[in-house]
């Protein structure tokens, strides 16, 4: 794992976004492996920046997003599908119907979770893929556990994350208790690899993540099989290793 320790978030920002341009630019049908939260949304705004001065080109992009709530609607302010139109696509010249996001009202979740899957497979795999860390370790929402499910699936998130989470609801309570995500290795199919971190509030997660030992109960430490990863993160976040 190549680790990359920077000021500040906007630093990380701009580093995550040259790799995403280098991928674009090389290859204009790429895959974006993308992801939601905090994290990621400085790394969108640059590449929207890089979009507005001409310096890459979404046209013939196809990205697939880690995860979502389940239930949710893409109407609802708090999706993962609704975050990403208007986090990224609604102001870059992507086609909509090259963004996958896993369909939080599927009615059937375990047959979505196995065509998402498929979905993935025929696109060719993913290019590059980013990736935020839960304050608890969490990968998309593969959740610390004895165990975890390799491939896409549905799961119940942890009592810690619907806490973390319920920041953008209007009260816990609201916070779906499910998710559809992919699994770590669905996320290992990505040929790249750009993981995320700011901020004192991830300074635990990401010292378990470079302790040295892979562990389920911490599914970012899964990471460290990958031959292609790289860490950025600020040093803050860097601050207990
Ligand atoms: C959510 C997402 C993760 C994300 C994590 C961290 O639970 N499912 O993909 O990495 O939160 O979010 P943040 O970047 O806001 O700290």
């Amino acid at each position: 794992m190549k680790i990359l320790v920077v000021d500040n978030y906007a630093e990380m920002s701009r580093a995550a976004a040259d790799i995403f341009g280098e991928v674009i630019k090389e290859n204009p049908t790429c895959v974006l492996g993308l992801a939601t939260g905090d994290t990621p949304i400085g790394l969108y705004d640059c590449l929207i920046d890089d979009y507005k001065t001409g310096k890459l080109d979404f046209a013939g992009v196809r990205t697939v997003n880690l995860d979502e709530y389940y239930p949710i609607s893409p109407d609802n302010d708090q999706s993962y599908r609704y975050f990403m139109n208007e986090k990224l696509f609604d102001s870059i010249n992507i086609d909509k119907k090259n963004t996958m996001v896993p369909d939080g009202l599927a009615k059937d979740a375990n047959k979505f979770c196995r065509e998402y899957e498929e979905m993935i497979d025929s696109l060719g795999g993913i290019d590059v893929q980013v990736l935020g860390v839960g304050r608890n370790g969490h990968v998309g929402f593969n959740e610390p556990e004895d165990g975890l499910y390799p491939y896409t699936h549905l799961t119940d998130l942890t009592a810690n994350t619907i806490e973390a989470n319920s920041r953008f609801f209007a009260s816990e309570a609201d916070v779906p208790k499910q998710a559809l995500t992919m699994g770590m290795s669905s996320i290992f199919k990505a040929r790249k690899i750009v993981v995320m971190a700011s901020g004192k509030g991830k300074a635990e997660a990401v010292k378990t993540m470079l302790g040295g030992r892979i562990t389920t109960s911490c599914p970012a430490t899964l990471l460290a099989l990958h031959n292609d990863v790289v860490l950025i993160c600020d040093k803050d976040a860097y601050s207990l290793v």
